[in-house]
């Protein structure tokens, strides 16, 4: 059985990430989707609230789990028996980070291989980051957002407003 990872903060998921797991589901007979849970980057979303939004984004995918995984993903991927790595790329911006990454990745677990997948052109301007400014500051996300994460962010920035 094919395995794959997908791992990433999702803090939140957007419909580009949502994108990059429905091209993962056909590739693989299993997608895994491990959500980091990183003590030092402060996140908007705590890790079972990124969860819990990308299973409710998910659930349409019958062969996608949804998990989160701490310390090294090389450990997480040898747990899982996975044989790949999937990351999404949406410019050539991404592109030297990905590779150092996947490089690294590929030194700690050589057994596994780092797949990249080419994103929409509609979701090429989309990232967790911007889509967390536009709505503090009032845009309008739903192209962008599930509406379960446009709902979370509505539901955050109202606690942060008072
Ligand atoms: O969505 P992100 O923040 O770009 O995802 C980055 C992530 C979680 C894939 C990366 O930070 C990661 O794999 N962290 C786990 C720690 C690790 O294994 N580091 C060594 C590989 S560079």
């Amino acid at each position: 059985m094919s395995i794959a990872v997908y791992p990433g903060s999702f803090d939140p998921v957007t419909n580009g990430h949502i994108d990059i797991v429905e091209k993962s589901s056909r590739l693989f007979d299993k997608v895994i989707i491990a959500v980091v849970h990183n003590v030092t980057k402060k996140a908007l979303f705590t890790l079972d609230e990124r969860v819990a939004l990308i299973k409710e984004s998910t659930g349409h995918l019958d062969n996608v789990e949804v998990d989160c995984f701490s310390g090294l993903l090389a450990n997480y991927l040898y747990e899982k028996n996975a044989g790949a790595i999937i990351r999404g790329l949406r410019s050539i911006s991404d592109f030297e980070y990905e590779m150092h990454m996947a490089m690294m990745n590929k030194r700690l677990i050589p057994e596994v291989d780092t797949i990249f997948i080419i994103a929409d052109t509609e979701y090429v301007f989309v990232s967790s980051s911007g889509v967390k400014e536009a709505a503090l500051l009032g845009g309008d996300v739903t192209s962008m957002v599930p509406p379960q994460v446009k709902a979370g962010l509505e539901q955050k920035y109202r606690q942060i407003r008072g």
